[in-house]
């Protein structure tokens, strides 16, 4: 059980590293990220003349997808910076910053809430929950998207793989919650029981990365990723020189001209408030 000092600290490395790698993180892998947002909608329940909550939003794609979709999103982000890259991209629709642990919205002022990508950055994520909860209206649904488990998932698997032969995990982050934890159902019943909410639903999807052949995989973490790129920034330069060649060699033969489509499986969830 992590005190509160420490999910303070662990919470604000997390902005910290958002708010640097803001700009690396929407060039080398919002793309990525985005291919799960239909389906993230779809779980939500997202159609058209819905108010939806699109938490954790980055650059902002699901929220222009909410868009398309005939709803009226509301992106809302702690990082400044991510704020202002979404109102850049996505001028006329409305994003504003705010803490998912701490949300400002009225109760049962959302038709759905839209998570993609951000329930493994929290450091509370059951204060998260009990937020969504509240906003949502009765019957309007809350679907989120997290990494499966590099077991399950190539490209987490080369670059914790490389990390772990070549050089440390131990570079003085303040401990947080398990990077994996709500890639279990069994976590993710309990988180949803916690929150009221019910009906869940817990699937696979299988996304895939491509970036330049021969280094992209390594640069794409080392440039958005956040907790794994600041473990990656801390190695001493010989580790980092071995990390960076055994993620080239482990990511070859996903080579085809030029570029790398390295696959990643993410598991997305939904529920419903009663
Ligand atoms: C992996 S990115 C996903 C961004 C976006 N949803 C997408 O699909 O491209 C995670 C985002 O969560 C945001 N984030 C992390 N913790 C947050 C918190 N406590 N409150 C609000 N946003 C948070 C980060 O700033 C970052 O933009």
């Amino acid at each position: 059980m992590l005190s509160a000092e420490e999910l303070d600290r662990f919470h604000d490395v997390e902005l910290d590293g958002w708010r640097r790698l803001a700009a690396g993180y929407a060039q080398h892998l919002a793309d990525l990220m985005s291919q799960a947002i239909d389906p993230l909608l779809d779980a939500a329940g997202v159609a058209a003349g819905m108010h939806v909550l699109d938490l954790c939003c980055g650059p902002g794609h699901a929220s222009d997808a909410i868009r398309r979709r005939g709803g009226t999103p509301l992106g809302l982000d702690f990082a400044p910076e991510m704020v202002a890259l979404a109102q850049q991209k996505w001028p006329g629709l409305a994003f504003e910053v705010g803490d998912a642990e701490n949300l400002k919205q009225p109760d049962q002022s959302c038709d759905a809430v839209a998570m993609n990508f951000g329930l493994l950055h929290l450091a509370r994520p059951e204060a998260a929950m009990r937020h969504i909860a509240r906003v949502l209206r009765p019957g309007g649904r809350f679907a989120f998207t997290v990494w499966a488990t590099p077991a399950d998932s190539i490209g987490h698997r080369i670059m914790l793989g490389a990390l772990n032969a070549h050089g440390t995990m131990e570079v003085g982050l303040p401990a947080g919650p398990p990077l994996f934890r709500f890639a279990d159902p069994q976590e993710c019943t309990v988180l949803f029981a916690a929150a009221g909410l019910t009906d869940m639903t817990f699937n696979k999807l299988q996304l895939r990365l491509d970036v330049p052949a021969p280094d992209g995989l390594f640069e794409a973490y080392t440039a958005g990723a956040v907790r794994i790129a600041i473990i990656l920034a801390r190695q001493a330069p010989e580790a980092l020189a071995k990390i960076r060649a055994a993620a080239r060699a482990a990511s070859a033969e996903y080579e085809q001209d030029g570029t790398l489509g390295i696959p990643m499986t993410a598991v997305l969830v939904s529920g419903r408030r009663p």
